[in-house]
């Protein structure tokens, strides 16, 4: 067993596609632990997007992230940060493959949708930022 984070980002709650995402995780067979409408901050963007703060996207990313509602989740299953990423499909959702969350919902790489941990070690610092220990059920 493992677990992964994954986020409606603003553009997803926006246009009502929290439903859906959560939908896919479910019949996928991953198993909901936590979850929470918030509107992200400021300075929670910054911790959560550390790694990108050189890229020239960035300023974009924390504005868009900070926007509007998000809904940040944890998942768990089998192989859980895999194969969220393998249902989100391929960060640029130009790219991503029909029948992935992406591939059917997105067009803009800023505005993809949905977020998902790339590893089990950013799981584990992202759940961290976004949800107490007593949160997850
Ligand atoms: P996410 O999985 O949330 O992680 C970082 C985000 O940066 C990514 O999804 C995209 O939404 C956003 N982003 C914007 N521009 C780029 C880019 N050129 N390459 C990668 N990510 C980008």
């Amino acid at each position: 067993m493992s677990r992964t984070f994954v986020m409606v980002k603003p553009d997803g709650v926006r246009r009502g596609l929290v439903g859906e995402v959560i939908r896919r995780f479910e019949a996928k067979g991953l198993t909901l632990k936590a979850m929470k409408l918030i509107r992200v901050s400021p300075e929670l963007a910054a911790q959560h997007y550390a790694e990108h703060r050189e890229k020239p996207f960035y300023g974009e990313l924390i504005q868009f992230i900070t926007s509007g509602p998000a809904v940040p989740m944890v998942f768990e299953g089998r192989e859980a940060v895999t194969v969220a990423r393998t249902l989100m499909g391929a960060t640029d959702p130009a790219k991503a493959v029909p029948g992935t969350i992406r591939g059917d919902f997105g067009l803009e790489i800023t505005e993809n949708v949905v977020h998902g941990s790339d590893s089990p070690e950013s799981a584990e610092r992202e759940i961290g930022l976004y949800f107490q220990p007593e949160e997850l059920v």
